[in-house]
């Protein structure tokens, strides 16, 4: 089954090779974001004044806002390597030992999906960390020794999606917490210039604006829009994208002028027709639209929280009164008054 999927989740290799392609490479072609990336270079500079390697960073925010391109302009700024490893790939302690045994110094280790990590390799992590030890237990039961090994001066960059299901202890040993925000509609415009610059597109500027606006003010969804509304301006024989092949190619793919798909859509009516409008659980909501709980955490509610049509309360998610309206409904009294 082809997934029609426009959000941001990252698991497609399509998507792959156009983050690739399009990815921003020094600090002056990544756009927006500019709180962090003037804390990050100031972290950068104090760091190469001191001849030492940059503190652990933890960098955290909503899929496809650029926290792994983050990570390499990093590594290139201060002209280190980089390991790119994730939560899920490193399965056993063995694993990360591994890794780290191979760091060389300086080396900048990127682990993405940091919530993922598994209890057991997270332990390993805080002394190498904090004091660039690695603990081996060797042997097993009552003959069971540790072996203390000193690592290389290291890096490491954590990325999570959702920093809340970070362990306390794994949290508190980064030197330094970003957290990216969705772009303004200003930024999105620029970084679909720049990729659009990139692609050797004709586009008028107020296709872009079109496209800006679908995006979600998530620059990987405004790349991958992007490139469907040139497919479709190359399949009708259009040199330059217009606004109108920007529209036409947004509807056929039934992405909305709030950046909604057909699963966002799906999701908010299944909670106001078949919970009344909430309040539901996660779990709940997943089971009901057979949508996986992962992607609704990571993509669909971000967004639908961000743009206020859904709320958090403690006994789940509520439909506010925009969610209604959006899809044309008329909310009950009791939900009258959510924001
Ligand atoms: N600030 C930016 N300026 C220009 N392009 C950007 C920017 N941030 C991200 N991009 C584009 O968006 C794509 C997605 O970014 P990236 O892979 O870094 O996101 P991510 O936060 O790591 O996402 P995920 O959480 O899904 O791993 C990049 O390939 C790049 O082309
Ligand atoms: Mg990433």
């Amino acid at each position: 089954m082809i997934n029609q999927n426009n959000n941001g989740s990252k698991s497609k290799p399509e998507d792959r090779t156009l983050d690739q392609a399009l990815r921003p490479h020094a600090f002056e072609e990544y756009i927006g974001q500019e709180k962090t990336k003037a804390n990050l270079k100031i972290l950068i500079e104090a760091a190469k004044k001191r001849g030492e390697p940059i503190d652990h960073l933890l960098l955290y925010g909503p899929a496809g806002l650029g926290k792994t391109t983050l990570a390499y302009i990093m590594a290139r700024e201060i002209g280190a390597n980089i390991r790119i490893t994730s939560g899920p790939a490193i399965e056993k302690v063995g694993d990360l030992a591994s890794i780290l045994t191979n760091l060389n110094s300086g080396d900048v280790l990127f682990i993405d999906e940091a919530h993922r990590l598994n209890k057991s390799v997270e332990e390993i992590l805080y002394p190498a960390m904090e004091n660039r030890l690695l603990h081996i237990i060797i042997g097993k039961g009552p003959s069971a020794r540790t072996l203390q090994l000193d690592l290389p001066p290291f890096s490491l960059i954590a990325a999570t999606t959702r920093v809340g299901l970070l362990s306390n202890p794994l949290r508190s040993r980064f030197g330094a917490t970003f957290r990216l925000d969705f772009y303004t509609l200003e930024d999105i415009e620029n970084i679909l210039r720049r990729s659009a610059g990139l692609m050797s597109l004709q586009t008028e500027s107020d296709a872009l604006k079109e496209i800006a606006v679908s995006s979600r003010f998530t620059p990987r969804v405004a790349n991958r829009l992007l490139k469907r509304v040139r497919d479709y301006a190359e399949v009708k024989g259009e040199e330059t994208i217009t606004r109108q092949a920007a529209e036409k190619a947004l509807a056929l793919l039934e992405v909305d002028r709030l950046g909604l798909e057909s699963t966002d859509r799906r999701l908010i009516e299944t909670i106001i027709k078949k919970f009344n409008g909430g309040p539901v659980g996660l779990q709940a909501l997943a089971a009901a639209t057979s949508e996986e709980l992962d992607t609704i955490e990571d993509i669909n509610e971000p967004y639908l929280l961000q743009i206020g049509f859904l709320q958090r309360t403690p006994r789940g998610r509520v439909a506010t009164k925009f969610a209604y309206k959006h899809l044309g409904l008329t909310p009950p009294p009791e939900n009258e008054n959510l924001l």
